[in-house]
């Protein structure tokens, strides 16, 4: 097949376009570049020179690369030149009358083959080409910001876009080096459609004062693998530009999910917009700094001194229990290991051993720490044994019923003053407190797993949690070196409250066939920088333990768009569980 598009012509070389034209000019291609006028074309030239010498410096590309990419790119004032050109992408301010506008002009000057593409993130596609009468030649090739580093492009089809005309672009976008997604026209794409949502809420969460702005960006830092916490991503995106992206959602969505959290209205109205500005939800050394100079101190100790905790017991013998264990015998704690038998216990132990003597193979610990950690554990086959430990960790399984039998076992033996904690991940931890005569020493401590690997732990208070007992849980997390942050006794705390509805919404989004399961993926991984796609993420979790979570923030929420997409629900009566079942959203291999 010939090259698609030797002749592009970019239409607004501000902080997209002037990255297009160099991607484009980079490709081999003719770049057409055309500003508004003769000031602007002259400053987006410069912009262009000044990227270009960048590219050289860092040894992205050669000097004479730098002078043969210059030299196929031509910028002017006059869009009559767009006529010369194979494909025009438009990369002027996301406003729909100037686009249009825009279009109908392009319409008239350019050839009937031209494609016409709209740089658009949150206009509709659609209403942009019915501007023109070659619809089917009109799409949208959604880049991302650095260009030069962003891989991803959305390809975006109206229900009136040629097919041949969305391959052409998608070969074109890989031509450039990027890796196409095909979308469908909706407000948001595929990535801005999935991301806002859980951006607007953790804006929400932090309005309602439910977790600090430092605590909710380290919980999906630290318990998700994200490159960036949602408050600290909203002032680099730009408040503004993302309330103006959700406005466009609910639009189309009328989700309630999807109306900016009103406290987005407040920072834009204050003309606090994030790093731009030096101020949105942080406070940054100057505008367009990414040194925030307002950090809180950490949490530990704002709560006055904790408790003494000298001996620790675990209850529970499964990955999780293991895992904890390991994490308190490692800091040096004397651990009761107590599982409902003594055989129990002592094979959990044994699976403690197995873990220990990994990180001595991978050298993480010496022979000598391993042999230390495993000295100060004993297994232990009765609850009654855990009566002179300062802090109780549960671990068994994640049932209310079993959990406050437990509890109210633990109080009954457990001396006075030792803190009752439990990991569970969607139980309220209050029913467990009040299984007990003493709620005010029960606390929730939410381990990820693997326990050991992971820092993070959600420290979680009920409303009848003794002060003093809070200061002792973020005290002991600092002491077996983990990040503790803050949250109340809310359904998914902090990070499932945040991950599940994003799963959720991406399931719904390939039951609608907006988008493949792949394009997904690659979409949010490309996009966003996350570790995983939300289906590699689900088929790892488990569908059913991920349903199991999202039927408890829809109960807890009653929040129509919370309520779990029967695409999962469907899976999961299948018996396809993800990779432990061997089929989930993909095939997997069985171990
Ligand atoms: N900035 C981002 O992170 C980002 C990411 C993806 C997509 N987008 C989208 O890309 C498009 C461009 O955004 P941007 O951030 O580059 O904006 P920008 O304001 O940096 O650049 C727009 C440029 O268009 C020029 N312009 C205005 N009217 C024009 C006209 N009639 N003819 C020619 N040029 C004109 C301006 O002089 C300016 O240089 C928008 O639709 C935006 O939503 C932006």
């Amino acid at each position: 097949m010939e090259r698609p598009f030797p002749t592009v012509a970019v239409v607004g070389l501000g902080t997209m376009g002037a990255g297009v034209a160099v991607a484009v000019a980079q490709s081999g291609r003719r770049v057409i570049g055309i500003e508004a006028n003769e000031d602007s074309a002259a400053r987006a030239l410069a912009r262009i020179e000044e990227a270009t010498a960048h590219a050289v410096a860092r040894e992205r590309i050669t000097a004479e690369d730098r002078a043969a990419l210059l030299a196929r790119i031509s910028v002017g004032h006059a869009l009559d030149a767009a006529a010369a050109a194979d494909l025009v992408i438009e990369e002027v301010p996301e406003q729909l009358e100037l686009k249009r506008e825009l279009f109908a002009a392009l319409d008239r000057i350019c050839p009937p083959g031209t494609v016409l593409a709209t740089g658009t993130t949150a206009l509709s596609v659609t209403r942009i080409a019915a501007a023109t009468a070659r619809p089917e030649r009109v799409l949208g090739l959604h880049f991302f910001n650095p260009v030069h580093t962003m891989k991803l492009v959305e390809v975006v089809r109206t229900v009136l876009t040629a097919p041949q005309v969305a391959e052409d672009a998608a070969a074109f976008a890989r031509e450039l080096g990027k890796e196409p997604v095909a979308a469908g026209d909706r407000a948001g794409f595929v990535v801005n459609g999935l991301l806002f949502a859980y951006l607007n809420q953790a804006a929400a969460m932090f309005e309602s004062k439910y977790a600090t702005r430092e605590d909710i960006d380290a919980a999906m830092r630290l318990g998700c693998g994200l490159p960036m916490g949602p408050l600290a991503l909203l002032d680099l995106i730009g408040v503004d530009t993302a309330r103006t992206v959700l406005e466009a959602m609910y639009e189309q969505s009328r989700d309630r999910l999807h109306a900016p959290a009103p406290i987005l209205g407040q920072l834009v109205s204050a003309g606090l917009l994030g790093r731009k500005s030096g101020r949105g939800f942080y406070t940054y050394e100057a505008p367009g700094s990414s040194r925030v100079v307002d950090a809180a101190a950490g949490p530990a100790g704002a709560r006055g001194t904790g408790r003494e905790v000298r001996t620790v017991g675990v209850c529970g013998s499964g990955t999780m229990a293991t895992g904890i264990v390991e994490v308190f015998a490692k800091a040096g704690y004397p651990v009761l290991l107590a599982a409902r038998s003594q055989e129990k216990a002592e094979r959990a132990k044994a699976q403690l051993a197995k873990s220990l003597e990994r990180s001595v193979a991978k050298g993480r610990l010496t022979g000598e720490q391993r042999d230390a950690a495993l000295a100060l554990v004993t297994p232990v086959g009765q609850y009654a044994e855990l009566a002179d430990v300062d802090l109780v960790v549960e671990a068994v399984a994640e049932d209310l019923a079993v959990k406050r039998e437990l509890f109210a076992v633990l109080d009954k033996i457990v001396k006075p003053g030792a803190v009752l904690a439990t990991t569970t991940s969607s139980l309220p931890v209050i029913s467990c407190a009040a299984a007990t005569s003493r709620p005010q020493d029960v606390i929730g401590l939410h381990f990820f797993n693997p326990a050991p690997a992971m820092k993070l732990v959600e420290v979680v208070s009920t409303v009848l949690t003794a002060p003093d007992v809070t200061a002792t849980a973020l005290e002991i997390c600092a002491k077996v070196r983990k990040h503790p942050v803050e949250c109340g006794d809310r359904a998914g705390f902090i990070v499932n409250a945040l991950l599940f509805p994003y799963l959720n919404d991406a399931v719904r989004m390939l039951q609608e066939h907006y988008a493949t399961v792949d394009d997904i993926d690659t979409a949010m991984k490309l996009g966003c920088g996350y570790p995983m796609g939300p289906f590699e993420l689900l088929d790892v979790v488990g569908l059913d333990v991920s349903l199991t979570i999202e039927k408890v923030l829809h109960q807890e929420f009653r929040e129509p768009g919370l309520a779990a997409a029967p695409l999962l629900e469907h899976l999961v009566a299948a018996g396809c569980l993800g990779r432990k079942s061997g089929r989930g959203f993909r095939d997997h291999a069985r171990r």
